[in-house]
């Protein structure tokens, strides 16, 4: 029989969730270029399913997003002192071939190009490619420098949880990745690809969506990959952010892993500022209630999580950031006055040294009720 003849390469449609995926990495990736050069001299950003680097269209892809956002910062001259690795991976030749021309393109526009800035185009497998640089990383006994991975896939076979851990390994690593939510509830009662789905969450409890109403496996998976990457991958803070499109159809989770307050901090700015387009939102649950993304900033949610999580104590309004900005779907901007404020004026909350019902300074010590 004589072998498939390979599919043509050829551009894709860039549809307005892709755009709100690319909106999220260009913020995020801004404000963490900045911090994470401060105090590290090698950085690297490794787009493990880069694609070809641009759309239908035109629009840029996200290893060009990544590259453009760099060196096109306002604060790019102030990282001189830091190398930037780009690490970009695909696994399709006609992709990897029109990324390296895009790739071509965005240095001829920035010549001279900066020293500190390398690029490395890989055509090979996530898995074998991630599984060659950390086996030669153990060799040399080294350690991976700070990293962004950007996990990408499409379906749910190419992302083993064993190489998510391994990658992220290291006390600065950071993942965003995508998990194909729709795929995994499908597959995941049929017991046609239980290998896969086994190496995708790293246990077998997928298996428990057989026994679910069909309501309730898109958010069982969910939980099931954020408890995985928590448990496995010892992430201590994860985000995650599921698409919905303009007809409320779930279109894909994003979680969002890192073990800083301050990129949860900067990620979940980058959330609420993509502001929805009416084409899509980005949700979340918490408390038991859904969380829209949304200009109008809903707090309910969180009033509710704050009286149960700090019941008949007495703690600081410090204390109560550091805990929003970790442990919830919210902003620090979104605790005093959208929170806090009208809490204590419908009698929810008290403080026994504050000076003015409402306002909390540093200090406030805030009174939840037993
Ligand atoms: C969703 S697209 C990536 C889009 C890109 N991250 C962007 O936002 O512009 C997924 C890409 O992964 C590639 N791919 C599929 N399986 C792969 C694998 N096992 N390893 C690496 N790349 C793979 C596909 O060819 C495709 O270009």
């Amino acid at each position: 029989m004589s072998p498939k003849p390979k599919k043509a390469f050829e551009l894709r449609p860039c549809p307005p969730h892709t755009a709100a995926k690319h909106a999220l990495l260009r913020r995020y990736l801004g404000a963490w270029f900045p911090i994470i050069a401060r105090w590290n001299k090698r950085v690297i950003y490794y787009d493990a399913f880069a694609g070809p680097g641009e759309y239908l269209g035109g629009s840029p892809g996200s290893p060009i997003i990544a590259l453009q956002t760099l060196i096109e910062h306002a604060a790019f001259a102030t990282m001189s002192g830091t190398e930037f690795v780009f690490l970009f991976n695909e696994q399709d030749e006609g992709c990897v071939s029109h990324l390296g021309e895009q790739v071509a393109a965005i240095q001829a526009a920035h010549q001279p190009w900066p020293a500190n800035v390398k690029i490395d185009i890989n055509n090979s497998t996530f898995i074998d490619l991630t599984t060659e640089i950390l086996d030669d990383i153990d060799k040399k006994e080294a350690k991976l420098a700070p990293t962004f991975a950007f996990v990408d896939p499409v379906g749910v076979k190419a992302t083993p949880m064993a190489i998510l851990k391994r990658l992220t390994d290291f006390p600065k690593a950071e993942m965003l990745v995508y998990f194909a939510n729709e795929a995994s509830v499908r597959w995941s009662g049929s017991g046609q690809i239980d290998k896969a789905l086994q190496d995708l969450f790293g246990t077998d409890e997928f298996k428990g969506v057989a026994t679910l109403a069909p309501g309730e496996s898109a958010d069982f998976v969910h939980d099931l990959y954020k408890q995985r990457l928590h448990d496995e991958c010892n992430f201590p803070y994860i985000q995650s952010f599921t698409m919905y499109d303009d007809r409320g159809k779930r279109v894909y989770d994003l979680f969002y892993c890192t073990r800083e307050p301050i990129g949860m901090s900067r990620m979940k700015e980058a959330m609420w500022k993509v502001a929805p387009s009416g084409d899509f939102t980005f949700r979340d649950r918490f408390a038991n209630q859904e969380v829209i993304f949304a200009e109008v900033v809903d707090t309910e949610p969180l009033r509710k999580h704050l009286l149960e999580y700090f019941r008949g104590q007495a703690v600081t309004i410090e204390t109560v950031l550091a805990h929003v900005v970790v442990a919830t779907p919210y902003l620090e901007t979104h605790v005093k006055t959208k929170t806090l404020r009208p809490m204590q004026a419908a009698g929810q909350i008290s403080s026994p040294n504050q000076n003015r019902p409402g306002t909390f300074p540093n200090g406030t010590i805030v009174q939840f009720p037993a």
